[in-house]
């Protein structure tokens, strides 16, 4: 029986340089895909997964991201005034209840591993989730919770995988691959960010991660790595071989939302399942597949 996995750490302390002028005074997590922000996206996945306690590791500048979970009497009280019904529910379903949030702070854009460690105290000594707010998983059973029930039977270590282009492999964390098992991937050895020539494969981390808690002990005297930060890969490297370590395929795709492509995929694919606007959304993409067919003068 393997111990719960009831916490999870959101490193949201990035400056979001990617994003400018987007991110200039406001966090790249509150970036809203539709109609909702990056970071709701990723706190009702690891709800769905379970999770009761939510660790913001984040930086000057952020505290709105907890803002955002949090009651506001003001707006609850006008919305409640003018009978707005739909919007009252639509808030329910945001509020974490008390103290299930909280948030701790990276002084210095260290790098993931220097992010994941400052959460260390509030963790202690169970498994947690990482879950990074950029990675946006469209999927039937959430990615999360996918992970953690094969977790509950395998434990140790999980990170998500995916096959990437060869030569993306110098975006991600990269498995050296040993026996297989269903979606399971036995971990033999992690690169970060290896150049396509140097990958041991094509299969990446994303942003989703099972944790044992010895990783803190790890992180406490990693070394900088690649992009010379503290590399969350190269502590996870350290741990294999030391109880079972597993990528698994998640059953989803994966919207890389720290990039601007991808991002734009992300709103057309949540666009589309949308209940409300989904239907209006395909007509507006068939009629500029159409412009963009005959050729419209403006592009
Ligand atoms: C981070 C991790 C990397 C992982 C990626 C997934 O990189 O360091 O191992 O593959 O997230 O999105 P970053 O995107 O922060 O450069």
């Amino acid at each position: 029986m393997q111990q719960r996995v009831r916490k999870a750490i959101f490193p949201v302390g990035g400056l979001g340089v990617r994003f400018l002028p987007a991110t200039k005074a406001m966090p790249k997590e509150m970036l809203p895909v539709v109609d909702k922000p990056l970071i709701q996206y990723v706190v009702e996945e690891a709800r769905a997964a379970g999770i009761e306690q939510f660790i913001f590791v984040s930086s000057h500048g952020k505290s709105v991201l907890e803002d955002h979970f949090d009651f506001s009497p003001e707006l609850h009280e006008t919305l409640v005034r003018r009978g707005k019904t739909r919007e009252l529910e639509l808030l329910d379903e945001l509020y974490l209840e008390a103290g299930q949030i909280a948030a701790v702070r990276q002084p210095e854009p260290l790098g993931l591993g220097h992010a994941v460690w400052c959460a260390r105290h509030l963790v202690g000594d169970e498994p947690v989730a990482v879950l990074l707010p950029d990675d946006l998983v469209r999927a039937r059973t959430p990615c999360l919770k996918q992970m953690v029930e094969v977790y509950n039977e395998v434990g140790g270590n999980i990170v998500a995988v995916m096959d990437v282009p060869r030569e993306h492999t110098d975006r991600y964390g990269v498995l050296k691959c040993g026996r297989e098992k269903d979606r399971l991937v036995e971990v033999q050895a992690l690169v970060e960010k290896p150049k396509p020539a140097a990958a041991p494969s094509t299969l990446s981390i994303i942003g989703r991660y099972i944790l044992q808690p010895q990783v803190f002990e790890l992180l406490e005297n990693q070394e900088p790595g690649a992009g010379n930060e503290v590399q969350l890969t190269d502590a996870l490297a350290g741990m294999i071989g030391h109880g079972p370590f597993h990528g698994y395929r998640f059953e989803g795709t994966r919207y890389d939302c720290g990039d601007k492509a991808g991002f734009v995929a992300a709103t057309i694919a949540f666009g589309l399942d949308h209940e409300k606007i989904g239907t209006a959304v395909r007509q507006i993409l068939l009629d500029q597949v159409q412009q963009l067919e005959s050729g419209d003068p403006a592009r």
